[in-house]
Parts: C-alpha cells; structure tokens; sequence
C-alpha cells in the first residue's frame, strides 16, 4: 500500500491546480433476547480501560473536521457545491494522529477533464437486488461474479492507472472527499467534507451507486448488485467470509488480524470502545445500540441524518453526525480496520477506507438503515425539504468515465436509482429494554450523589453521581441536557450516562437505566477544543425505569475513555427539545 509520511504539517495547504493529465475522458446465531431502550445523539458506549492504543484508534481523517462551531453562515440558498476537480490538492490529504495533524503522503485527486455535465438517472426495468453477505446460502455464482468484477476493477489499477473505474480511484473518490483535498469552490481554505453533516447519508449512496454501475459494465451483467453486510442482525455479526480468503479480490490485508474469522467467528461491536468479551453481552448491547440509534435516540430527521451544512460553513465537529453515522456506521470502520497499522489502515481511517472492498458491503448496509428507518413510523418527519440539503451536489465519474454532476435530491428515492434489498430480518426494532418493574429508591440512590451547585464544572477523571431536579414529576416528555462539554479535539473520548441506576455496570448498555453515552473521535482540526452539548431523550427511559413521581433524578456519567480529556460545565433537565 501507499507509503504513509507522518510528518507534522499544518492543516489546509494553499489549494494548487491541478495539470493533471487525463487526456479526454471517453465522456465516469439469534441472540437470546435482552432488551434495551433508548438515548439520543451520538454513539453509545460501554467498554472501559485501555486507553494507550486508543489515542491511536481510527485518525478517521478528516471526518470529524474542523470545529462544531458553524462560522461564515450566508443566509439561506446556500447548498454545497460540487468541487472543482482543478483545485484538487494533491498533496492535501491530512489525518489526526496521537494528538497530531499528519500530512499523508498519498494524492488522492482524480483525474481530471474538464468536461462534465449533469446526470440524469436512466430508467431501470430490473433492479439490482442487494444481498445479504452473511446468510449462508450466498449462491457459489453470485461470490464468483463478485470476485470477478473486483478483479476487472483491480485490473484497470495495472493497465490504466488514470482509469477513473479502476480500484484504486475508486478508493481515491473516498479520500478526497474527506481528508481535505477538496476546499469548498469559493472558500480557498475551507474544507470539503462529506461527514458529520446531512450529507453523510446521500453522498455514499451515489457513491456505491457508481461503485455497483462500474463493476456491473465491467463484467457486463446491468443487473449486478453488491452485497451488504447485515451486521445489524445477530447472524450478521461477523466478517462476511467471501472477503476473508487471501489471494482473492475481496480479499485486502489491512485488517485487525484478531476480527478475522478462524473456525469461530469473533463478534462485532456496535459500540465503539467496546472491552466486553462475552459474545451473548456483545450482541445485545448491539441490538441496543441499533435500537437506539434507528428509532429510540432520534427526535427529528436531522438526529438521525445529520446537521445542516451550507456552502461557507466550516464542517461539523462531533455534534454534526446522526446517530447512525456515530454509531454503529463509526464502529464497524473501527472494527475492521488494523490497530497495528500506523493510521489504523484500511477501514479505520477514511482516507484509505475504500481500498478495503468490505467498505461497500459496510456501506451498503448503513444505507439499507436510512431506507428501513424512513419506513419506521415515528412522531416527527422523516423529510429534509430543506433546499440547501437537496440542492447540494457532488461530482462523479460514471461507468463510462463520464465526469457527471448530481444531487442530494436524485438520491433520495432509491428505487429510482435502480436497487433494492434483499429483506433481512432487524430483530433490533424490538429491542427496548425490559421495563423495570420497580422503580429505583431514589432516597437512597441520592446519598451517593452530589447536588448539580457542588459538582459543576469538573473534569471526568472520575464517575460522577448527581441529583438533578426534573421539570415535571414522574413520567414526562423530557431531555437531559449534558452542556459546556468541551473536549480536546486530538483524543478520543468517551463517556456513558445512566439515570437512576442502582446496578452500576456501564459495560451493559442494554439496561432500562443507559440513557446513552457521548463519543468523540479525534479529529482533523484547526482549533484546540470543541464545546457542545449532549442531549438525551428521557420519555422512553422514564418508562422503561418505571420512574416514581419524583422530582428529581441521579445522573451517574461514567468516563470510558480519556475522561481527563473532557470537562462538563452542568447538567440538566428541560421539556423535552425537538
Ligand atoms: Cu465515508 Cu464510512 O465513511
């Protein structure tokens, strides 16, 4: 692979255009079931201890860019606009790691021409059907077709490197568009980035869009479909086989040699940070964070999509992601990826993610979530209408090296864009947390905690236990504000938070008492510290804690990861916030 250079650099060099040269582009096992309920925003958490390797864990690039601190904003009428391909950066690709901005030596720009235009989607008669990777009965033809077409792609990467189909630049689309080559047309200096924000979503979805188009014209079959892996299902939850045989084109050596399958199968994690060991413990906190991150956590389209991001705004730190996106989308790069790697190559930093080829089989499955979750009824819209979000645009070049420009509104609706799912099952839309029966003793409970006044602000080298006083009595529709976090951008943090809990054990995240847990990854960033707040849905964990009429409740937060790295300045409880 690439040769990684970690010299400390300077984030955002001066965008230079690019000469490039492509001369004219031909016109581009069930689980026993525990329940658990629900949090709201960010990743979820369990896990504890071993911090050293972690520092290191995922420099996922430029992904969690910048600062959370929207600057610069235009009014409305602002969507993203699709890079100038002439300003490509070569030498712009950057990541964090161990505290640091490293600039990596790799050009990841595509080819350039300056012929484009927009895409109009054809019409499709039959779709493409989506597999599931991991359900035994994979058709011997289907894996020898899927291996085929990987291998014509890889082969383009020897005959023609300049190929925009070729594995390699396919890889590339995926760097570029996340580790800073790519500056915003009109704002020299400010990055481009598809993560943290409501374009996580669409972007990838055109992105494996012409992944899937590209290999279907390789090997001449339109009809052709990547396969998904279903980790979210407990059969799932493990590396699909067909990637993990060396010497075949699946195949990739970057991986964390302890995840790979070897007559037992080691289980997923969903929670990032994860040091449970027991399989049945694994999955069920699994299922809960699914549970959480699809329908228990979001209170609004952009909880699970995203924030907004305009033209002119810097990208989103840690707040900008949905829950999908920071939970169990962010896991499994974590998961895959080689810890013994220098930046955790290759699913674990975004940078060189798209040269494993699981990543499409990973991506193909967080964009199967955004189709079942807009199909999940819930209380609030699961439309973006907003003009900004559907008018943003990225560039692409399709199966026949045509540069094409297209939209976040094109993508909404997948069944025009030709493809479909197998249906798998999601057990994890049932899996609330059992309903306590008895609510906790919050007199006693409080003896161990502290009043709000006393505690805060404080540094979280320690778990904390505080009283907080609710709005309402008893079961209300209510939000548990976490506010002033502020964390040093270089680390990984992690902590959970659990109310009225007797029990304390944070490793098991499927309890009526896990409210949900705060995750920032380190990230690419011009400034220091972020400050944000967490926000967490009670209404579902009142029930499910069968909470007395109190007025009050005992907030435990426990620091998982580098809680030394982050202060809180209060906590509280307010109606709840939509
Ligand atoms: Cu663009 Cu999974 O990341």
């Amino acid at each position: 692979m690439t040769s990684l250079q970690s010299s400390f650099t300077v984030l955002a060099t001066t965008p230079t255009p690019r000469n490039s040269s492509l001369s004219k582009p031909s016109l581009l096992p069930t689980t026993n079931a525990r329940r658990s309920h629900g949090f709201r925003f960010s990743c979820s958490s369990n896990g504890g201890g071993g911090v050293d390797r972690r520092n290191m864990l995922l420099g996922l690039g430029g992904l969690y860019g910048a600062s959370n601190l929207i600057s610069g904003r235009k009014a409305n009428a602002d969507p993203i606009l699709p890079p100038d391909l002439s300003q490509c950066d070569p030498t712009g690709a950057t990541t964090t790691s161990g505290g640091q901005t490293v600039s990596l030596d790799v050009d990841c720009c595509p080819p350039y021409t300056d012929i484009q235009s927009d895409y109009k989607l054809p019409s499709f008669t039959t779709p493409r059907v989506r597999p599931a990777a991991n359900r035994g009965t994979l058709k011997p033809e289907y894996i020898a077709k899927y291996q085929l077409a990987i291998q014509r792609m890889r082969d383009l990467d020897v005959t023609d490197p300049d190929d925009p189909r070729g594995f390699t630049q396919q890889a590339n689309i995926h760097c570029a568009y996340c580790n800073g080559p790519y500056d915003q047309p009109d704002h020299p200096g400010l990055d481009l980035q598809v993560h943290n924000s409501w374009l996580f979503f669409p972007f990838h979805r055109w992105y494996l869009y012409f992944f899937e188009r590209i290999l279907g014209s390789l090997i001449d079959d339109p009809t052709f479909a990547i396969p998904y892996w279903n980790w979210d299902n407990p059969r799932g939850m493990f590396m699909p086989e067909m990637f993990t045989f060396p010497g075949t084109p699946a195949y990739d050596a970057n991986r964390d040699p302890s995840h790979i399958p070897t007559g037992t199968n080691p289980v997923v994690t969903l929670n990032v940070g994860s040091t449970v060991t027991d399989p049945v413990q694994i999955i069920s906190n699994n299922l809960t964070q699914m549970y959480n991150e699809m329908i228990g956590t979001p209170a609004s389209a952009t909880d699970f999509m995203g924030q907004p991001y305009r033209d002119g705004d810097a990208p989103h730190g840690f707040s900008g992601g949905g829950t999908s996106e920071q939970g169990s989308h962010t896991a499994i790069h974590v998961w895959v990826g080689d810890p013994n790697n220098e930046y955790n190559e290759d699913m674990g930093n975004f940078y060189s993610a798209g040269r494993d080829p699981l990543f499409y089989c990973h991506h193909a499955n967080v964009d199967r979530m955004w189709t079942l979750w807009k199909d999940i009824p819930a209380d609030y819209s699961k439309e973006i209408t907003d003009p900004d979000f559907l008018k943003s645009a990225f560039m692409f070049y399709d199966e026949n090296k045509n540069l094409v420009r297209v939209t976040v509104a094109d993508a909404l609706d997948y069944k025009r864009m030709g493809y479909e799912y197998e249906t798998s099952n999601t057990p994890w839309m049932n899996y609330r947390p059992q309903q306590r029966l008895v609510p906790a003793n919050l007199e006693s409970l409080s003896k161990t905690a502290q009043t709000v006044a006393k505690l805060f602000p404080l540094t979280l080298n320690n778990t904390v236990k505080v009283i907080v006083p609710k709005p309402a009595t008893g079961k209300a529709d209510e939000t548990l504000v976490i506010e002033n976090i502020i964390t040093d951008n270089t680390k990984l943090v992690k902590f959970g938070v659990f109310i009225n809990d007797e029990d304390d054990k944070p490793e098991e995240v499927d309890r009526a008492e896990y409210a949900g847990s705060f995750t920032q990854l380190p990230h690419r960033v011009k400034a220091k510290q972020s400050t944000g707040n967490l926000r967490l849905n009670l209404k579902e964990l009142y029930e499910n804690i069968n909470i007395a009429d109190d007025k009050s409740v005992v907030v435990t937060i426990v620091p998982i990861i580098n809680g030394s790295a982050v202060t809180i300045g209060s906590v509280k409880i307010v109606p709840r916030v939509a």
